[in-house]
């Protein structure tokens, strides 16, 4: 279970710098039973996740390099999933939801689906043909100095700033905003969104709300991933869902997902992931 969403979203970051100390046994196992238990997204793709413990006997011959970027742990998350349809939603949000759990734990993390090497983790997972690893993250305890790689990465990005909610939710059409009534009754869920984590901070995430029903949509930025087997702005879509998903049931509004695409009209770099129909607004 993971609790009080708004905390552990709002907590969350990407830790790039880590003390060495080892996380308890006891505590991995809390995560690794978690990951076994919420393997499976919304739209019905299984994540077959791994914990590698970098310096075990196990590994010892694979680097699991970062590039540099990640520095006083050895420790890592992945999962692989299969080639189909929207599995690297269902990977962005099961991984997500394994990450708010880690920082429930106090145990940082960061998503990284370019600077890690692909053969050594395709190795540490066996993984097979027609499988994909989109992304993978180190696990430890958070360094007390921030490394100047994590401070550049964070500045490249532009990590701490998020756009501004009008740019990202809409409402009837992609060029009308959300009432005032709406934002009340909304915002809090959108807002979630909006501090979802991103490949480079892209946020390419977009909702537009019609009657009582949100449709995602992805704004792809030109050019990102081309060369990448992994689609990482569909992972980001799938981090996204999770937070609205999560925020949704933790006030238990009643609601359900659903790919229905409603045939809007979009500018082309747009596309249509999927919608979310709010069947009982009553929170607690
Ligand atoms: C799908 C995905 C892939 C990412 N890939 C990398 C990566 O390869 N290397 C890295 O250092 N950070 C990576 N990030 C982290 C983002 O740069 C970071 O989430 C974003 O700048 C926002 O900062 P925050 O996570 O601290 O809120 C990735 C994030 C996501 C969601």
């Amino acid at each position: 279970m993971i609790q009080d969403i708004e905390k552990l979203i709002r907590t969350r970051k990407s830790i790039r710098t880590y003390n060495s100390i080892d996380i308890e046994p006891a505590v991995k196992q809390q995560v690794i039973d978690f990951m076994m238990s919420n393997s499976v997204g919304i739209f019905g793709n299984k994540v077959e996740f791994y914990w590698i413990d970098g310096d075990s006997d196990e590994f010892k011959d694979i680097k699991l390099g970062t590039y540099g970027v990640i520095s006083g742990t050895k420790s890592f998350i992945t999962g692989k999933i299969a080639d189909s349809d929207k599995n690297f939603e269902d990977f962005g949000y099961c991984l997500e939801k394994l990450i708010l759990y880690c920082t429930e734990l106090n145990i940082g993390t960061c998503w990284m689906g370019g600077t890690y090497n692909k053969t050594a983790f395709s190795d540490s997972v066996d993984l097979k043909e027609g499988e994909i690893i989109p992304a993978v993250t180190p696990v430890g305890y958070f360094g007390t100095k921030k490394s100047t790689i994590d401070k550049m990465f964070r500045c490249f990005a532009g990590s701490d700033n998020r756009k501004p909610f009008d740019e990202l939710f809409y409402s009837q059409s992609f060029s009308g905003n959300l009432t005032e009534e709406e934002k009340l009754t909304y915002s809090f869920f959108l807002e979630m969104v909006r501090l979802a984590p991103s490949a480079s901070n892209k946020q390419p995430w977009r909702v537009l709300l019609v009657n009582n029903v949100f449709h995602f949509y992805l704004k792809r930025t030109p050019n990102y991933n081309k060369f990448m087997q992994s689609d990482l702005q569909r992972v980001d879509m799938g981090i996204g869902i999770s937070h609205f998903d999560f925020a949704l049931s933790e006030k238990n509004v009643e609601h359900t997902w659903m790919v229905e695409n409603p045939g809007l009209k979009t500018d082309d770099l747009t596309e249509y992931i999927a919608s979310c129909r709010i069947i009982n607004f009553q929170t607690d």
